[in-house]
């Protein structure tokens, strides 16, 4: 029976020579999903024998990642803005530099909800209408899921306070996004909708919405085929941004007109090369409207904020 550490070694030199650049790390996860452990324990006990069946497993995981398949498939797990998501082959695996846009989420939808609050006789507690969030191009539902928890645990009464739709043409990837909101019981007032970015018809009898997020696809077509082999098992509707990589985003900048509240705001996940295209494609589909650029904490810009 191998040791731990065997097992470590062997798989690091086979993942190493396969092309990963993080051989050691893959494969301390992998043991660590195959044994049922997390990766703490793995590191530090070194000289524990595994078992035939964890080893089996380990086996099959570490050589589906030497073919270039991302861990988080493999594992059918990714962690995102402190939530095990389920992610597999229908949805992109929803990226750390995403929670971004989450944050800027919970804050607005709280600004929101205090100014409601502060409005003698409105607001969800008055009786009024409660805050309508977008999430477009929802994909694991990792934006969605992520922003509700985060509100239920500030108090928010998700359905009657906050409503979310959730959308993608990808029905699969409605599929998973469903099934990540009642995993971590983040269902109520969320809505699934299968769409080209957003319905013809707005739910709610076409109201509009007073925050809508969209991390949509931001790669240059070109480009798609120097990314990492690991994105090549990810949707390509998913990444393939179009000639500029803005084509989607500006198609869901010419429903902001209808789709956006008047005093809505709108915030887009770019990508870092896009700090000066993204306000340029606003100011070209949307005239007079005004748009910002924020930086993730690398300082890359990140976070395209537009409002009327
Ligand atoms: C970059 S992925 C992001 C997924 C998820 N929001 C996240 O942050 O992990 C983009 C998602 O937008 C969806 N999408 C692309 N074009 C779309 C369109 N025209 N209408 C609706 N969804 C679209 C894709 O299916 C995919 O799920």
């Amino acid at each position: 029976m191998s040791s731990i550490g065997d097992c470590l070694a062997d798989a690091t030199t086979r993942l190493r020579a396969a092309g990963s650049e993080t051989a050691r790390l893959d494969a301390e996860v992998l043991l660590g999903w195959a044994i049922g452990a997390d990766r703490t324990s793995i590191v530090a006990h070194r000289d524990a024998p595994v078992g035939a069946d964890a080893q089996a497993r380990f086996e099959g995981g570490v050589a589906r990642r030497a073919l270039g398949e991302p861990v988080a498939y493999i594992r059918g797990i990714k962690e995102f803005h402190g939530l095990a998501l389920a992610v597999d082959r229908r949805a992109l695996i929803p990226r750390p530099e995403t929670e971004a846009l989450v944050d800027a989420a919970v804050s607005e939808v709280m600004a929101r909800l205090a100014r409601r609050r502060g409005e003698a006789g409105s607001g969800p507690d008055g009786g009024g209408e409660p805050i309508r969030v977008a999430d477009v191009g929802t994909g694991s539902g990792a934006i969605a899921v992520a922003l509700a928890v985060e509100l239920r645990r500030r108090r928010v009464e998700m359905g009657r306070h906050v409503t979310v739709a959730a959308t993608d043409h990808s029905p699969d990837a409605l599929d998973l996004a469903r099934e990540n909101a009642v995993g971590h019981a983040a269902a109520d007032g969320m809505r699934f909708i299968e769409a080209d970015l957003l319905p013809p018809v707005l739910p709610d009898g076409g109201a509009a919405f007073d925050v809508l997020l969209a991390n949509l696809p931001y790669v240059r077509s070109d480009a798609i085929a120097g990314l990492p082999i690991a994105a090549s098992f990810e949707p390509r509707q998913a990444l393939d941004g179009g000639s500029d990589g803005l084509d989607v985003i500006r198609a869901l900048l010419g429903r902001l007109p209808e789709a956006l509240a008047a005093d809505g705001v709108a915030l887009l996940e770019i990508g870092a090369d896009q700090g000066e295209t993204g306000p340029a494609a606003v100011e070209a589909v949307l005239p007079g409207w005004r748009s910002t650029v924020e930086p993730d904490l690398a300082g890359l810009a990140r976070i395209l904020r537009v409002v009327r």
